[in-house]
């Protein structure tokens, strides 16, 4: 008799239960594919670091002490079609006119990371230090 009502309530919750896991598989999976994507692995703050070494003395606060007119500022970035990681990992790998190539300098990844770090301060105006 409890053996009976026993299999009979697993047997009701199992569907549930079917659900609940798929669901739970399902949320795995677009948590690793979200956090796998080039835009996530790249990181501002280890980014921070590379820009004060190699970059403020040019670039202090977004500006640019060589030419003023092509500073870090969004709107700048927008208009020479630089507001972009992709723009940004290429023109600090091979470098333009007076901005020395960084390409033999910096890895791959430390790249991607002031990359990121000049996308942030962009969309922030430059105001965080
Ligand atoms: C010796 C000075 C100097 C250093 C150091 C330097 N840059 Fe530049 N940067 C420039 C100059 C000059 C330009 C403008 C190049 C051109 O278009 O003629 C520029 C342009 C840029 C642009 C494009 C801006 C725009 O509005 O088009 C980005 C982005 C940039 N630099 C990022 C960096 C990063 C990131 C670093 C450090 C890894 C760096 N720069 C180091 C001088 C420098």
């Amino acid at each position: 008799m409890y053996d009976n009502l026993s299999n009979h309530s697993l047997r009701l919750r199992e569907p549930q239960m079917k659900k609940i896991i798929s669901l739970l598989l399902l949320s795995i999976t677009v948590l690793t594919f979200a956090f796998s994507s080039p835009a996530f692995a790249a990181d501002a703050a280890a980014g921070k670091k590379i820009f004060k070494a190699n970059c403020a003395s040019c670039h202090a606060r977004g500006k640019n002490l060589v030419k003023a007119s092509k500073n870090l500022k969004k709107e700048t970035l927008e208009k020479y079609d630089m507001y972009s990681a992709e723009a940004i990992i290429n023109q600090v790998t091979k470098g333009k006119g007076a901005m020395p190539a960084f390409g033999k300098k910096l890895k791959p990844e430390q790249i991607e990371n002031v990359a990121a770090y000049v996308l942030e301060q962009a969309d922030n105006g430059w105001k965080k230090k």
